[in-house]
């Protein structure tokens, strides 16, 4: 959700943390600010907008000083104002803070301060740490106690970098990331190796449930209850690094085109985990998959494939839903957690849930470095490289082509599957970019857009509806071909545009029926195939595939879709609004 990033070192720390914000700004990006400290005083600078837009107009990078702390947010408690901007500073202004997740008992903390005499600027529920501590730092006159009594008093998911004006950085973790980057003369906080990854790639994690303190070149971490812990410092990869977009306009279009060469890395880095994983699926009773968003659709191929090619019967659960019926998960299971950042919180929840019944969790991750990397027994890596526009594309494509390969293990190579030859399809679907363009200004005006599809191009429906709906802001869904005639015909006529997902397969016929019947109520059909029908207004051609593959062909065309139509609608395709990348909270 929101990032957060401090700073301690030699140099001056507003650029950097500027720099490092600029990196982060995924995960959250409604507004920004920067603290410094300078000769034993605060300044603070924020705003609404994006960085390069706060930057521009108060000049975040000039403030003053060698220690400093920043954020980009994504609201959660509180509209997107400047006050609810952070940092947050305490009353007394010798204190600044910044936070990533939510304060359950706010209210009451808050409650609370203001009967003690404490004013607040803000909605958030972030401002209560600043001016808790400011309260028990005046009674223990001791950054760690003050550290040690403030967690003590808080609730809820957090991570949270707090500034003292005699030049201190303090910051703790419970169940949000913050990962620590060791320089020569410098320390970095950050919730993403992202934030530092230029200055260093030497990095210690820090458990949950642990704070640091970092006083000039003195760091310390310590548990909740003020134990100092032994640290080790791990080195991140460099491939980390590659989050420039190049030459392409955005970061979703780098993505996108990425594909004909991701594919080829997906679990190359992890190639001995699924061949454990496909043994394991052999001889296991009960197999769940879990997952958010396009993770989970990506589970609903998941299960349909494993059912159909390796008789192996799977449920797929929406993480967050998962809390309200834990029992659908026998214990000593195989739960098989997909999340492209392994630190989306309702994932993680979930596999809190089935490990407490003595689940053995798999997970299929972009990001080894993360949360979920370090709860599971087993991870698969998509390897993708870092994927930063928030519609997820490449790590979709990743998912399905590490299931292809559990798939071959688990019928010891009698499914094959030509790679090369999926990689040619989507280099041949990214040369349609033109004809897609000008479906894109078509369907702008738009208000709905169904996608219908039937079998394995049901699920392909269904991410494809949300890709729509992040990306260019038109309502969309997805419907399974048979449902059509058992309500949404209802919805049909000229105002609408209908996708048809219709390759070559067994469910061509039947689907061609359900476009001719929407035809006849007025709705415009833009057809997905290889081969063209009267059908179509707007025909999108995909090469021949097999049923196994289509899927891959089938999502590159509707991204590309979604993402010209967001050009068309002049929003901005890497960050759409109210959305995150990491959605680190629940
Ligand atoms: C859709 C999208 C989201 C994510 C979801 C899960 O384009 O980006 O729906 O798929 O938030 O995220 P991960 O896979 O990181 O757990």
């Amino acid at each position: 959700m929101c990032s957060i990033i401090g700073y301690s070192g030699d140099d001056n720390a507003a650029p950097i943390i500027v720099k490092g914000l600029r990196r982060m700004e995924y995960r959250g990006y409604d507004s920004v600010g920067v603290a410094t400290e300078s000769n034993n005083r605060i300044e603070l600078k924020k705003g609404v907008g994006k960085v390069e837009k706060v930057n521009s107009e108060v000049h975040l990078e000039n403030l003053p000083g060698k220690i400093g702390i920043g954020h980009t947010r994504w609201a959660t408690h509180g509209k997107v104002t400047e006050a609810n901007a952070h940092p947050h500073s305490s009353n007394s202004g010798k204190i600044a803070i910044v936070h990533n997740g939510i304060i359950e008992n706010f209210e009451k903390l808050k409650d609370d301060l203001k009967k003690e005499g404490y004013d607040f600027q803000s909605e958030t529920d972030s401002e209560v740490i600043a001016n808790l501590l400011q309260k028990n730092y005046e009674i223990s006159k001791n950054v760690k106690d003050t550290m040690i009594k403030t967690i003590s008093e808080l609730r809820g998911h957090y991570s949270f970098i707090a500034m003292f004006d005699n030049g201190q950085l303090a910051a703790a973790r419970f169940h949000e990331p913050l990962i620590i980057g060791v320089g020569e003369k410098n320390y970095f906080l950050s919730s993403d190796v992202l934030g530092f990854i230029e200055q260093t790639d030497d990095v210690i994690y820090i458990d949950n449930g642990n704070f640091v303190l970092i006083d000039q070149d003195k760091m310390q971490i310590l548990d909740f209850n003020g134990k100092e812990i032994k640290h080790q410092i791990t080195k991140v990869s460099k491939e980390f690094a590659d989050v420039y977009k190049g030459d392409y306009a955005h970061f979703t279009l780098k993505e996108i085109s990425e594909q004909s060469e991701t594919i080829f890395r997906a679990g190359e880095n992890t190639k001995e985990a699924i061949k454990e994983v496909a043994d394991l699926l052999k001889h296991a009773k009960n197999i769940y998959f879990t997952g958010s968003g396009t993770s989970y659709n990506a589970s609903l191929i998941a299960k349909y494939l494993l059912s159909k090619y390796a008789k192996i019967k799977t449920e797929s659960i929406i993480s967050s839903e998962l809390q309200f019926s834990p029992d659908s998960i026998e214990p000593n299971s195989i739960l098989i957690a997909l999340s492209q950042s392994g630190e989306s919180a309702d994932v993680l929840e979930a596999v809190n849930i089935a490990k407490k019944t003595n689940c053995k969790i798999i997970s299929i991750i972009n990001s080894l470095t993360s949360t979920l990397a370090r709860e599971s027994d087993i991870v698969i890596g998509m390897n993708c490289g870092p994927e930063i526009g928030v519609a997820a594309t490449k790590s979709f494509t990743s998912q399905l082509i590490i299931l292809y390969k559990i798939i071959q293990e688990l019928t010891d190579g009698k499914v094959e599957i030509n790679f090369e030859e999926i990689s040619s399809s989507i280099s041949k679907i990214l040369e349609e970019h033109n004809n897609i363009k000008k479906i894109a200004n078509k369907i702008k005006e738009i208000s709905d857009i169904y996608v219908l599809g039937r079998g394995i191009h049901y699920p392909i429906a269904i991410e494809s509806a949300l890709k729509i709906k992040e990306l260019t802001y038109i309502h969309a869904e997805g419907i399974a071909g048979g449902e059509l005639k058992h309500g949404p015909l209802a919805l049909m006529d000229s105002n609408v545009f209908v996708i048809i997902i219709n390759p070559e397969d067994s469910t061509y016929q039947d689907t061609l029926t359900s476009a001719r019947e929407i035809k006849a109520r007025g709705a415009k059909i833009i057809g997905i195939s290889n081969k063209n029908s009267d059908m179509y207004d707007f025909w999108i051609k995909i090469p021949k595939a097999n049923e196994l593959t289509y899927p891959i062909s089938e999502t590159i065309p509707i991204q590309l879709l979604s993402y010209y139509a967001a050009l068309e609608k002049d929003t901005d395709p890497d960050y759409p609004r109210n959305l995150a990348k990491s959605v680190t909270v629940k």
